[in-house]
């Protein structure tokens, strides 16, 4: 994706570093930030990971929205999308995943899987507007790092 492709109604644009403090609220307005995961490590891991896969959505100065995808090999992930609740119901989110789609094409992706927290509806009904199906899976994981002592 080229770095700063021009939208209509916001621009989607890679992740930039002055886009921290702005993409960490936006988290948090967005109920997606947890006591168990810290924001800021998991910016700098994605940023260090380099594949350009943390897209935010800007109007002027103000970050309006992001998604998180990347490319294991196999599948393709997606995290922290997210819409300002005063931008939503604008097609925000579609674009955003779009963009997200288009970068893990590039990758060679094939599939995309993501988990959606069981009480999240809302974003259930969004991804099935989008097109994607429940898979017959028990979504289940193991930490590595504790981020509450990082
Ligand atoms: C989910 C989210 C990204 C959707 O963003 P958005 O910009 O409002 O979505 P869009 O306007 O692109 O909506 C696309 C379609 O999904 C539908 N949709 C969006 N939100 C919906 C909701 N809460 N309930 C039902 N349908 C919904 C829209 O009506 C639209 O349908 P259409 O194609 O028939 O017009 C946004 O609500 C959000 O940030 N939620 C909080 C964070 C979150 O839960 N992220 C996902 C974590 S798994």
């Amino acid at each position: 994706m080229a770095d700063t492709p021009s939208m209509a109604d916001g621009d989607i644009r890679r992740f930039r570093e002055g886009d921290r403090g702005q993409i960490i609220s936006l988290w948090a307005r967005c109920d997606l930030t947890r006591p168990w995961n810290n924001p800021d490590a998991d910016i700098d891991r994605k940023v260090s990971h380099g594949d350009g896969g943390l897209l935010v959505a800007t109007r002027g100065d103000d970050v309006i929205g992001s998604v998180m995808a990347g490319y294991d090999g196999h599948r393709g992930w997606i995290n922290y999308l997210a819409v300002d609740p005063s931008e939503r119901q604008h097609r925000l989110g579609s674009r955003l995943m779009g963009a997200a789609e288009e970068h893990l094409r590039e990758l060679g992706c094939p599939k995309i899987n993501l988990q959606i927290r069981a009480t999240n509806l809302d974003a259930r009904s969004f991804y099935e507007h989008l097109g994607f199906l429940e898979d017959e899976v028990v979504g289940m994981g193991k930490r590595l790092i504790d981020d509450q002592s990082a």
